[in-house]
């Protein structure tokens, strides 16, 4: 059984659906870059300005879903660039994944496995949890930080460490944080409460208000950072440099089947960004084609 089915088994996913991110809203917007965007990287997907396609997504609700549930793990996918200079970013509103290798992740799915009363056997998942205690790292930091009311206020993260080169040959490593721009000037009860139902009509609402801001940010990395670990943050990740590559701006919403039909992939990047050294990286590349070809 590849990774792709047991995702869509544990969820109860019909062979059609995306195996994971299901829920989604595709949106078109513009890519603008920063003047220090060309001193992290030479690509020309982030040094150049371009038109957007993206996708707004929920994990763990109905793919038909009208509303989705307010503290779901949430993804924003978009593919920058232009010609044969494309690449996609695939981020999660969480900075950690659940599994540091791909056996790990086939357990840990394993063993949510809907027995024939069509719920997990708790036991076994305690039981896994306690053998495995650094999977439990994506839930805590959701439980910690509930999502912010809306779609368009949540900043969501690359997890991988990717090599970035830039024109003068250097590489170093960068995590993408993609961080809404503006949500300071909403209420503080309206960005930490995760309850709502309506995530889509207020996305909806923003985008026609030209309301949804994303800036595109580089963390950079320190020596000895734990790049080959997706389940850990580097140290003082949130305190630490960060360059802001670019700005994104959604301008308009798109249909789902475009989304659907163009499939995003972490693993096309444009030269001067390079795939993350980590075993789930490689893993991610050959799931998503996968699920894609499955789906058509
Ligand atoms: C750092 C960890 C990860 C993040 C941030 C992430 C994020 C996402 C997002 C946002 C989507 C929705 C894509 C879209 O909008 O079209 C997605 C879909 C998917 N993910 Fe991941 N994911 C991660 C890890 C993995 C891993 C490790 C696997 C499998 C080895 C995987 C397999 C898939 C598959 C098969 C899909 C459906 C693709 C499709 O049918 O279009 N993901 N993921």
């Amino acid at each position: 059984m590849s990774v792709v089915d047991v995702l869509r088994a544990v969820a109860g996913r019909p062979p059609k659906a995306r195996a994971s991110f299901c829920w989604g809203r595709c949106v078109r917007g513009t890519y603008a870059p920063s003047d220090q965007a060309k001193e992290i990287t030479k690509s020309r997907s982030f040094t150049m300005p371009s038109r957007v396609l993206a996708r707004f997504s929920a994990d763990g609700v109905s793919a038909n879903a009208v509303d989705i549930d307010g503290c779901s793990l949430r993804g924003l996918s978009f593919r920058l660039g232009s010609g044969n200079q494309l690449s996609d970013i695939v981020t999660q509103s969480v900075p950690v994944h659940f599994a540091g290798t791909l056996d790990q992740m086939l357990a840990f799915l394993q063993a949510r496995m809907p027995g024939p009363d069509g719920t997990p056997d708790m036991a076994r998942v305690e039981a896994f949890s306690a053998a495995n205690p650094e999977t439990l790292r994506q839930a805590s930091y959701l439980a910690a930080n509930p999502p912010p009311a809306s779609l368009a206020c949540t900043t969501y993260w690359g997890v991988h460490a990717f090599p970035a080169t830039n024109a003068r040959g250097e590489t170093r490593f960068i995590k993408f944080k993609v961080a809404p721009v503006g949500d300071e000037r909403w209420p503080s009860e309206h960005a930490t409460t995760a309850k709502s139902t309506g995530l889509l009509r207020d996305l909806d609402s923003r985008i026609a208000a030209r309301d949804v801001r994303f800036s595109v940010m580089a963390l950079l990395d320190r020596p000895g950072d734990p790049v080959m670990d997706v389940t850990i943050r580097w140290p003082d990740e949130d305190g630490r440099e960060a360059v802001r590559l670019g700005t994104i701006v959604i301008t308009r919403t798109e249909s789902n089947e475009t989304c659907d039909a163009s499939g995003f992939n972490p693993a096309n990047l444009a030269e001067g960004i390079g795939h993350p050294p980590d075993e789930i990286f490689a893993a991610r590349r050959d799931a998503y084609a996968l699920s894609q070809t499955e789906r058509r």
